[in-house]
């Protein structure tokens, strides 16, 4: 779950981000957030990640309160909200099964528990067959699926896709959202930023859009109902 209420971002060198942004997600939904190039959308993903400090407004994510978190607490914070990014960020040395587990071993998780389940995110995400492939084996597709799976192993309340389907050509990039719309199905709240309209429109979800740091829209199906944007 997310709350936002009143958030502002001016960052360090005075570039204004966000202004007054009241956002309210809740378990279990599936929300679109779409905005032109520089409206602010990473910079809402990267405060609900706590990678960037609001310069004023209140914040809630999964029951974190991000104006109080001790810096001890923010991995815990992190685990609970999954990530995939535009550029995949998988580790190119490291098979499509070990860059799955490592995500698992880095908090901690028992080796017992990670072989039962990297086979059973990658079966989720349909590349039980490329486990011991390496990225540069994989198309676009296939690699922004680990990315998918590694966000998914470690069970997050919460996924956030910051255009996760910049890099993939259309077919691939509904490939990409009909799978996390099923993740969304079997219980995980989904976030996904894009700027692609036509994209957002295949989809019948909830779309907020974001102009300017503002949010100006905030409704189900389609996108952009103001041609001005
Ligand atoms: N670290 C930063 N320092 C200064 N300005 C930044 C920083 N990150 C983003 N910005 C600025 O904040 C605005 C919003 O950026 P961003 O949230 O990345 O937008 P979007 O993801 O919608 O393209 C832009 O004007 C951008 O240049
Ligand atoms: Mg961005």
């Amino acid at each position: 779950m997310v709350r936002l209420l009143d958030v502002c971002k001016v960052y360090e060198n005075g570039t204004p981000a966000l202004s007054g942004i009241n956002l309210k997600i809740d378990d279990g939904e599936f929300v679109f957030l779409v905005g032109s190039s520089a409206s602010g959308k990473s910079t809402i993903v990267k405060i609900l990640t706590s990678e960037v400090k609001m310069t004023s407004g209140r914040g809630i994510v999964n029951g974190f309160n991000l104006n109080r978190i001790k810096p001890s607490k923010i991995p815990e914070l992190r685990r609970s909200v999954g990530i995939v990014f535009q550029d995949f960020r998988l580790i190119d040395k490291k098979t499509v099964y070990e860059n799955v587990a490592f995500a698992m071993r880095a908090v901690g998780a028992p080796p017992r528990i990670i072989k039962k389940r990297v086979p059973y995110v990658l079966q989720l995400v349909g590349l039980e067959h490329k486990m011991k492939s390496f990225p540069n084996e994989l198309s676009g597709g296939e690699r922004q699926r680990v990315a998918v799976a590694r966000a998914l192993v470690n069970n997050p309340s919460m996924i956030i896709a910051d255009e996760p389907t910049g890099n993939l050509d259309p077919k691939m990039s509904i490939e990409i959202m009909s799978l996390l719309e099923k993740i969304n199905e079997l219980g995980t709240t989904m976030l996904v930023v894009t700027h692609e309209r036509e994209l957002v429109n295949e989809f019948s979800k909830r779309v907020i859009a974001i102009d300017q740091g503002r949010i100006i829209s905030d409704k189900m199906g389609g996108y952009y109902q103001n041609e001005n944007l």
